[in-house]
């Protein structure tokens, strides 16, 4: 089952649709903390604060979207408010050790230079699916009716996707080559995911 099947089974059942906004909130706190993480306490830059402060954005608007769903019904990150708990917690801490030991073995980096590199990789393969995600569920919302809306998330990621190609372009001049690895790295990760999140929902379908 592909993403825009899988979506409108979600957001059909106001429950399961709470959970999955729960799950973009848990994710995008992951990449604001992992940001936020590798930031240079001297040298961060207008650019990283900007988006550091977005992503955490992101989690809080997508935590507070539930409202619209059913309230009052995911108030932490347990595992049981979540959909697809293991590979949605997975997904970006595995997607960080790949890209970090490519950088490791490819460009010999450490310490700093690596922690920078990996944010550059890492942000530019999530950046590059979120162009790809956001406006998918965007579709199948307005399909639904639904209230739940994420066009405010969708600009500011498009934005992202043009702050990180320009970083990555003053990293390296082979900037391509890299940034394509970590986009392959992320699509296995990602089909992965999304296997999860289909078998739970043709597992929600069969109880109710
Ligand atoms: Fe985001
Ligand atoms: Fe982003």
């Amino acid at each position: 089952m592909e993403l825009n099947e899988i979506l409108p089974r979600i957001i059909a059942d106001d429950k399961l649709h709470a959970r999955w906004l729960n799950t973009l909130s848990l994710m995008e706190n992951t990449g604001a903390r992992k940001i936020s993480a590798s930031e240079d306490p001297v040298t961060v830059t207008y650019i990283i604060l900007k988006h550091a402060a977005e992503e955490h954005r992101h989690a809080f608007y997508l935590k507070k979207q539930i409202e619209k769903t059913a309230d009052g019904t995911c108030p932490t990150y347990s595992d049981t408010y979540l959909v697809a708990p293991a590979y949605s917690k997975y997904y970006l801490n595995q997607l960080d050790v790949q890209v970090c030991r490519y950088l490791k073995k490819e460009l010999n980096l450490s310490g700093k230079d690596l922690r920078f590199a990996a944010y550059l990789l890492v942000t530019y393969a999530i950046e590059v699916r979120a162009d790809e995600l956001y406006p998918v569920y965007q579709d199948a919302l307005d399909n639904a009716k639904s209230k739940v809306n994420v066009k405010s998330i969708i600009l500011e990621e498009e934005g992202h996707l043009e702050e990180m190609i320009n970083q990555l372009k003053t990293f390296s001049p082979n900037w391509e080559l890299h940034a394509e690895k970590a986009v392959a790295m992320e699509a296995g990760l990602f089909q992965n995911w999304v296997g999860a999140l289909a078998g739970e929902v043709a597992g929600s379908s069969i109880e109710s």
